[in-house]
């Protein structure tokens, strides 16, 4: 079959995305005049303050260029190099970082746990901590949740909280990557503390990216002692912009009067679309539930090959073996109904 023009806009994922409008005009309007660097500058202060905000706590704020950075030099905050941390195995930290939270942190490995869903197993956490207490185990030091997590399902605040005491019970210290934060928020129609410090996250890798943002990435300290020469971190592993205010002012943008929630709430509405039109077509069948912004579906490897031909993009590869359907701020109704026409053709061929 001859394969047809690229879609103007995909289901691979996110980060397909351009830059969304808010973060835009704020990048726009930052570039006039000058402005101190390496982040002493008004648009930094400003986004740092809006972030203190929607935490409604104080709360320690860097800007890093993206989420591996973000959750490698957060976890090498919480550990030193002969500690573990422990986190789901198929934990973004895990497949995708190429290694680069043990580099940053010197070594420390990362134990991997079982659980439903992409969600941490509270009682494989509990068992990997007690499990041993010599002096030739990694010692266990940290905790990272991912929220949403892999697969688009979400803890609710109950399961992070009750991580979070058990945490704090066997010394752990809970980093959440938050690469898809703001879905979850949306998705749980929480306050953002709920999911975060009063449950007891001591920091959070602050998705921008997915959410609209066209690169960057906010570390949030809740617990302020372990911010401690997290600016020497940065700028030694090359994440300290010297124009800073370009990776601080689309946050602005996006906070200023919630576009971020906004945005998450439509990618989230925008997956919930293509689900109900996707589900029980022949041979498809939805695999976690479309709690966020992502579908995935088990799908004949015909079905898949028969999109690509028709031009449309997605991963059967991404932490788990299904299509993962991803939808972003800019993903239309007709784009998912297309998709969904496109599949129903061919499914039911
Ligand atoms: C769960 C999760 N964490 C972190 C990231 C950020 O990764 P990157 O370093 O590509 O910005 C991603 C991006 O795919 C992700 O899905």
């Amino acid at each position: 079959m001859k394969t047809t023009a690229p879609k103007p806009r995909h289901f691979a994922s996110d980060n397909y995305a351009g830059i969304c409008p808010e973060a835009f005009a704020a990048l726009t309007e930052a570039n006039r005049d000058h402005e101190v660097s390496y982040g002493d500058d008004t648009w930094t202060a400003k986004a740092s303050e809006l972030i203190r905000g929607v935490f409604e706590t104080d709360c320690e704020v860097f800007f890093v260029f993206n989420g591996t950075s973000a959750n490698s030099l957060s976890l090498a905050s919480l550990c030193q190099s002969y500690h573990s941390i422990l986190c789901h195995e198929i934990a973004h930290v895990e497949v995708s970082e190429c290694g680069a939270p043990e580099f940053f942190a010197n070594g420390m490995k990362v134990l991997l746990l079982p659980g439903d869903n992409g969600k941490v197993d509270p009682a494989a956490v509990e068992r990997a901590v007690r499990k041993r207490s010599d002096l030739h185990y990694p010692k266990p030091r940290g905790l990272s949740l991912t929220q949403a997590t892999e697969v688009g399902t979400v803890y609710t605040p109950d399961e992070l909280r009750r991580l979070g005491a058990s945490a704090r019970e066997l010394g752990l210290r809970v980093h959440m990557d938050g690469a898809r934060f703001a879905n979850a928020v949306v998705s749980l129609g929480v306050a953002p503390k709920e999911i975060t410090w009063q449950a007891g996250v001591d920091v959070l890798s602050f998705g921008g990216t997915k959410n609209g943002i066209g690169l960057g990435e906010a570390v949030v300290f809740f617990n302020k002692e372990l911010a401690r020469e997290f600016d020497y971190r940065c700028k030694q592993g090359g994440q300290l912009a010297s124009k800073m205010r370009f990776l601080s002012a689309p946050w602005v943008g996006m906070l200023q009067d919630d576009a971020w929630l906004r945005h998450a709430r439509h990618a989230n509405a925008m997956a919930a679309r293509l689900q109900r039109a996707i589900d029980g077509l022949p041979g498809i069948k939805i695999a976690f539930a479309v709690e966020t912004n992502a579908v995935f579906a088990s799908m004949p490897d015909e079905l898949v090959q028969g999109m690509y031909q028709r031009g449309w993009k997605f991963y059967t590869n991404v932490g788990v073996e299904y299509a993962r359907l991803m939808c972003s701020w800019d993903t239309t109704e007709e784009d998912v109904d297309a998709f969904a026409r496109d599949l129903k053709g061919l499914a039911k061929a």
